[in-house]
């Protein structure tokens, strides 16, 4: 097999790298480890910065994410009753889009399946060679056991933080940063009413707790919980309780409680691995980074970096420039970076940790005097939520 472009992983970034540059007229396939129920059963991120939202509508896939999208102008950001609204209209004349990841995923494999494009599921053993030659090789198993090999003039990395692609550079050549944080979120999915308009990011003395949703009809709503809880712990009685108690009164007294229809829970981490490019190997999306979700990054970087690397293949293919290609890892890691640090500081004022002092606590507690009292604060803090601009 050959193709121009070949992609691992067909998450939103190798499916959002592929529409688009399909449709400039470039080929692409995609192998995937998972069958497609798989990849769109995952319950993950919900905010589009508007950067996205433009991304997907170049792509061509924005009818739904149009009709049912629900767009927020502001925030909350609450400590025990003190309620910040972080108007981001007001202070960045940006706004930010609730449209669950999933949904994003199902338009793009729809839009994926009407371009005619090869998307391989379910492959294993994939191996990467020859990032030095003239083509790249890809090898891989099918699922009926079959060993193949895909030619290809560039491979994209999209395999997610444990692919193959980021491995495939050897690892004296790599640095990687990281930082684990000592708590997950637990996440449930419910049919009820949102307790709010907006979104509450919500700290108290007994931890972090988050009121998102999907649609009017529709929650999502965290908890944070130490790393050794497992999702059996948390009856959805429990759940509701601490969430109550976590979120302002005021928004506790509007929650009707349901029946969790999804309950997970994920570790929070801070990762980059430089450099992006290997030859003829890019990394992109969560093969080379991932942030903790508080500041809502994950999938909005890995947008960023379809942005940038879309556009460096279409100069590479189409124009016979590499200079897009030569600055990809450059660029992308300058955006990747005030990223990261946006959702450390969102994560470092919202949580307890387990071994603080109580230094720590008043530190939180002021930081969110602070943003209350100042316009400057908060329009530091919309400026990065709505996203940073490409
Ligand atoms: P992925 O979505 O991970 O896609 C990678 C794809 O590659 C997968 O389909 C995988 O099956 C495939 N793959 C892996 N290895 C191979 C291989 N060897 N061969 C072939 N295919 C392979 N972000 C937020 O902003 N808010 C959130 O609430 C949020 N919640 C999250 C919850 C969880 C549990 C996780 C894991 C992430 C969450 N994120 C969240 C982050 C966000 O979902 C990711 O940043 C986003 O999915 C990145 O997209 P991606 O395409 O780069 O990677
Ligand atoms: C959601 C997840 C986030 O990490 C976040 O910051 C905001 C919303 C969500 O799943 O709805």
């Amino acid at each position: 097999m050959k193709t121009q472009v070949a992609i691992i992983g067909s998450g939103p970034s190798g499916l959002m790298l592929s529409q688009l540059l399909n449709r400039a007229g470039i080929d692409t396939v995609i192998l995937e480890r998972s069958s497609r129920e798989h990849v769109l059963s995952r319950i993950r991120a919900g905010i589009l910065e508007w950067g996205t939202v433009n991304l997907l509508c170049e792509a061509g896939v924005s009818e739904r994410l149009d009709a049912e999208g629900i767009p927020h102008d502001g925030t909350i950001i609450s400590d025990g009753d003190l309620m910040v609204h972080i108007d981001f209209r007001e202070l960045t004349g940006k706004r930010v889009m609730v449209y669950g990841q999933t949904e994003v995923t199902r338009d793009l494999f729809e839009a994926q399946d009407k371009m005619g494009t090869t998307i391989i599921h379910q492959v294993s053993d994939v191996e990467i060679h020859d990032l030095d030659a003239a083509q790249a090789r890809v090898d891989f198993t099918t699922v009926e056991g079959e060993r193949k090999s895909l030619t290809a003039d560039w491979v994209a990395g999209c395999d997610g933080f444990h692919g193959v692609s980021r491995k495939t550079i050897p690892a004296e050549k790599r640095r990687e940063f990281e930082r684990v944080y000592p708590f997950g979120w637990l996440g449930i999915l419910a049919h009820t009413a949102p307790v709010n308009d907006e979104l509450i990011y919500a700290n108290s003395e007994h931890g972090f707790a988050l009121a998102s949703m999907r649609s009017e009809t529709l929650v999502r709503h965290y908890l944070q919980v130490p790393l050794t809880d497992k999702p059996e712990d948390w009856s959805d009685a429990r759940f509701w309780a601490e969430f109550k108690r976590r979120i302002p009164a005021e928004a506790a007294a509007r929650v009707v409680e349901a029946a969790s229809i999804e309950k997970s829970i994920a570790p929070l981490r801070s990762f980059v691995s430089e450099p992006l490019r290997w030859g003829r190997l890019f990394l992109v999306g969560d093969a080379a980074h991932i942030v903790p979700p508080t500041g809502a990054k994950g999938l909005n970087l890995a947008a960023s970096d379809v942005h940038y690397l879309y556009n460096a293949l279409v100069e590479a293919i189409k124009n016979g420039s590499n200079k897009g290609v030569d600055d990809y890892s450059a660029r992308a890691l300058n955006r990747i970076w005030k990223a990261m640090r946006f959702s450390w500081q969102m994560t470092t004022m919202l949580h307890r940790f387990d071994d603080e002092d109580s230094f720590a606590a008043q530190m939180r507690k002021s930081t969110l005097r602070h943003l209350s009292e100042s316009e400057t604060a908060r329009k530091d803090l919309a400026e990065n939520y709505v996203g940073l601009p490409y």
